[in-house]
């Protein structure tokens, strides 16, 4: 099973952004703790950051043919790009969109995702292990299209 895991804008940053919500672990941590997470599920995620939206698109587009499911944490584009949405219908992936934080209890824009809806789960709050508890459930889904 191939993955790719997806990250937004400013996570690049963590480690330095907003400590007290993100903690203190880099994006490198974070790419480390995906690949030792790809490893015990024995399967392979390649894992990608952008800081823009177009990219991010492509890079969704790509997995069309290519992987068997989606992680993404859009960042700040979840709550704002119909683009990544409709990326993620266009390639219709088994995908989880993932944050560090708990949005939820956060300001109101944060509430609001539209990636979300070609997603079968959103996990949040759970820090780095939301991304090992994303990878794995996509284990247990059914791969491949999903019309
Ligand atoms: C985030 C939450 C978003 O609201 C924010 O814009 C981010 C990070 C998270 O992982 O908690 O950049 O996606």
């Amino acid at each position: 099973m191939k993955l790719r895991v997806i990250n937004g804008p400013n996570l690049n940053m963590l480690g330095i952004r907003e400590p007290a919500v993100y903690g203190h672990e880099t994006y490198a941590d974070l790419v480390a703790f995906v690949r030792e997470s790809a490893a015990a599920l024995g399967i392979e995620a390649e894992c990608l950051q952008s800081n823009h939206e177009g990219e991010i698109v492509t890079w969704i587009q790509e997995c069309f043919g290519h992987c068997d499911g989606i992680v993404i944490n859009p960042a700040a584009y979840t709550h704002t790009s119909v683009a990544i949405l409709d990326a993620l219908k266009a390639v219709a992936l088994p995908a989880i969109e993932v944050h560090l934080s708990d949005v939820q209890s956060r300001e109101a824009f944060r509430h609001v995702s539209y990636a979300a809806l070609a997603c079968r789960e959103v996990i949040a709050g759970h820090g780095f292990l939301g991304y090992r508890m994303a990878m794995e459930a996509l284990t247990h889904m059914d791969c491949g299209r999903q019309d």
